[in-house]
């Protein structure tokens, strides 16, 4: 197994009382860094090492740039930003109500532009660098009827992190994006049978996902092994979207 150091690193993750949030959280802790680690309503794991936690409404105009004031107000520095934080809720198209559609892309989209942006002047005004990951999701690239909204806001988040990687690449800053196929967490076969089944049809490599695998892709591209990697969309299904479409 290869150890990837990240000793001394300031690392902001978003949605971190979330089942992938919680587990990039403790792996960025485990690879050495000093975890941001943000949440909203739910609870985040209890911070270990130097690591604090952080609470705000990242839809709110200022929420992000709050995240970002917090965590330099306690470290005087930010080395990366997970964008992590978002819903998942369905809805159909034909009956989605404005309501559903603004605050899915409020959260999943405006409010990871936010983020980055935020951090982003950090790093200019600092002249550092760093790195920032967004989560997105193979329904960003192959989307779900019925989840329609999602995908959307996954695609464009997608496309925000290429266009991110060209404007900040200049300042040291590199952007990418992981996009996990289903991961697992509690009771998922219980809750959803019948997707869990579908989706073990599909799998090469014949399981879920779990957090630490997602983890894991964060922790490789906000390191100096990821140093020429900028604008890519890291896709961690597990081989399922390598499948033919027809
Ligand atoms: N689960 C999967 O199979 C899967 C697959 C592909 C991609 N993804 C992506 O992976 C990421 C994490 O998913 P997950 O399954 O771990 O989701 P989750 O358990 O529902 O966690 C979502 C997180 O987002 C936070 N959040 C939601 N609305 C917010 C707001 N307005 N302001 C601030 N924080 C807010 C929640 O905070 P609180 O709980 O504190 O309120 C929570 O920490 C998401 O980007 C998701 O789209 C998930």
């Amino acid at each position: 197994m290869i150890e990837i150091n990240l000793a001394q690193r300031v690392v902001v993750v978003t949605g971190a009382s979330g089942t992938i949030g919680s587990g990039i959280a403790k792996r960025f802790e485990e690879a050495g860094a000093q975890v941001v680690m943000h949440h909203h309503r739910g609870t985040p794991p209890t911070p270990s090492g130097n690591s604090m936690t952080v609470q705000a409404d990242l839809t709110s105009t200022k929420g992000p740039a709050q995240v970002i004031e917090a965590a330099l107000a306690r470290y005087g520095r930010v080395d990366a930003v997970i964008n992590n934080a978002a819903i998942q809720p369905l809805a159909g198209l034909l009956d989605m109500t404005d309501e559903q559609w603004d605050s899915m892309i409020d959260t999943n989209v405006t409010a990871c532009h936010r983020m980055s942006q935020a951090f982003a002047h950090h790093i200019v005004g600092a002249k550092s660098e760093g790195s920032i990951v967004n989560i997105a999701s193979i329904e960003g690239i192959a989307p779900v009827a019925g989840h329609g909204h999602y995908g959307v806001s996954k695609a464009a988040l997608i496309t925000h992190t290429k266009v991110a990687a060209l404007e900040f690449g200049a300042f040291g800053i590199r952007v990418n994006s992981v996009s996990p196929g289903l991961i697992a967490r509690t009771d998922i076969d219980k809750e959803w049978p019948e997707g869990v089944a579908r989706w073990m049809e599909k799998a090469p490599l014949g399981r879920l996902g779990t957090p630490r695998d997602v983890a894991d892709a964060c922790v490789f591209l906000c390191s100096d092994m990821a140093r020429w990697i900028t604008g890519t969309n890291l896709v961690v299904d597990g081989g399922v979207s390598a499948r033919p479409t027809w």
